[in-house]
């Protein structure tokens, strides 16, 4: 196909497919599962194919968004799915909880994780994801958990909290960024007999590193270890398979990369361990059917489901089905191509600007976000001067004691974002 009819295909893909959902929305129509894969294989430096993308979102342009990591930017058709849904809600006042409206939003979830619909359940963010399996495993004083250095306080503090009251054990590496081996070496290295399980990010937080996740997986299979995975920074970023990677469990935020409404989040739990990962905070929607006070019969819900209790906002689902909806169409690998490739550029442009580039350097290894420090300058005054002079938003790293910049390219970032990133910085370097 040639490039100008590609476009137009794609472009016209996008412009019926996206831009009109939220017109044509309806209770029946809202979710399709199993939706095709309408674009294909666009170019990362296609950037009349980017900028409609990019128009897809009311996010400012008074400065440049760097911090998908922290939160993510929503669409418009994700955002008029929220709104609309609470005002057919609000209009009726009813809770709007139906099976199959959660199945279909479940649907494309499963198809962001490469999991069964029937294996997730929704949360607030990746830190309830993480309570649930922390808590849930059935962990005694003494058992080991292994744990890097490079982890976001929301899958520390649950296991320092559990090892405080029970007694469980935390061990920690540092992730190292010259090569995968090394990280599963130094992981190999403190497993012990008492070593229960591996908690780990996909994609860590401090320095954007992608863990070699299926490497990991063996080890976990080969020791016997319960491997739960902090994906906060890869849905939606990255092409995923849960399965594939062999984890037990993996929680997700809907707020960041999958461009969801605030306050949504996903929980992996694959099928053979849902009663290993006792399901703790319970109530209506979490059991079976029947229960019976008298002799205390209580059923819990065969799937995932069984992680959600009590009544929740279903706008807030039914935004974040939009948004995965919406990644779905422009297709995973098609966004993971285009960021990687924009870390990459920033990467190397830091590196020839003299700058200390703290992620990895390997494309098997780094993301779209990309960590750096300065030595004439420290953090905090960078972080303000790329924000007073450059209108660049960024989120300073002090995890791991790195004490650097963090810079995280979404789709609606660009090449042009980049290069007005490294003038800031080169005139950082001035100062
Ligand atoms: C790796 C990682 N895990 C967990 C979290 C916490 O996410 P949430 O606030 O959605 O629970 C973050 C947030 O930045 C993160 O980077």
């Amino acid at each position: 196909m040639k490039r100008r009819h590609f476009l137009q295909s794609a472009a016209s893909s996008l412009g019926a497919g996206l831009i009109g959902l939220p017109a044509t929305l309806s209770a029946k129509t809202e979710f399709q599962p199993e939706l095709p894969q309408i674009i294909k294989n666009i170019d990362p430096h296609d950037d009349a194919f980017w900028k409609l993308v990019r128009a897809h979102f009311p996010l400012t342009r008074d400065r440049i968004y760097l911090n998908t990591a922290g939160l993510g930017a929503s669409p418009h058709v994700s955002i008029s799915a929220l709104k609309n849904k609470i005002d057919a809600l609000e209009e009726i006042s009813e809770t709007g909880h139906e099976h199959e409206l959660w199945l279909n939003i479940k649907n494309h979830a499963s198809q962001i994780l490469g999991c069964n619909p029937q294996e997730v359940a929704y949360t607030r963010n990746t830190t309830e994801g993480v309570n649930i399996v922390c808590n849930g495993l059935p962990l005694k004083r003494n058992d080991e958990v292994i744990t890097s250095t490079h982890e976001h306080v929301g899958n520390i503090i649950a296991w320092l909290v559990r090892q405080k009251r029970e007694g469980i054990r935390m061990k920690v590496f540092e992730p190292s960024t010259r090569s995968a081996q090394e990280n599963i070496d130094r992981i190999e290295s403190l497993i012990t007999k008492k070593t229960r399980v591996l908690s780990l990010s996909h994609i860590t937080t401090a320095t954007g590193q992608v863990l070699p996740l299926k490497e990991i997986g063996e080890l976990a299979k080969a020791h016997n270890l319960w491997y739960f995975v902090d994906g906060a920074q890869a849905a939606g970023m990255i092409p995923l398979n849960v399965h594939e990677i062999g984890c037990h469990a993996y929680a997700t935020s809907g707020h960041k990369w999958l461009v969801g409404p605030k306050g949504t989040g996903l929980l992996y739990v694959k099928e053979e361990m849902l009663d290993t990962i006792e399901a703790k905070w319970v109530g209506a929607y979490s059991n079976g059917g029947n229960f019976d006070l008298i002799t205390g019969e209580v059923h819990l819900n065969p799937t995932a489901q069984r992680y959600e209790y009590g009544t929740v906002s279903v706008p807030l689902f039914v935004g974040l089905g939009a948004a995965m909806e919406f990644l779905l169409r422009i297709g995973q690998s098609n966004i993971w191509r285009r960021v990687h490739a924009m870390g990459a550029a920033l990467s190397a442009g830091l590196s020839d600007l003299g700058a200390e580039v703290l992620s990895p350097k390997h494309p098997d290894e780094h993301s779209a976000m990309i960590t750096f420090r300065l030595k004439n300058i420290d953090r905090h005054k960078l972080q303000s001067f790329l924000s007073d002079e450059f209108k660049l938003r960024t989120r300073g790293i002090y995890e791991g004691g790195l004490e650097g910049i963090r810079i995280s390219l979404h789709i609606y970032n660009s090449f042009a974002d980049v290069a007005k990133i490294l003038e800031g910085v080169k005139a950082a370097k001035n100062l």
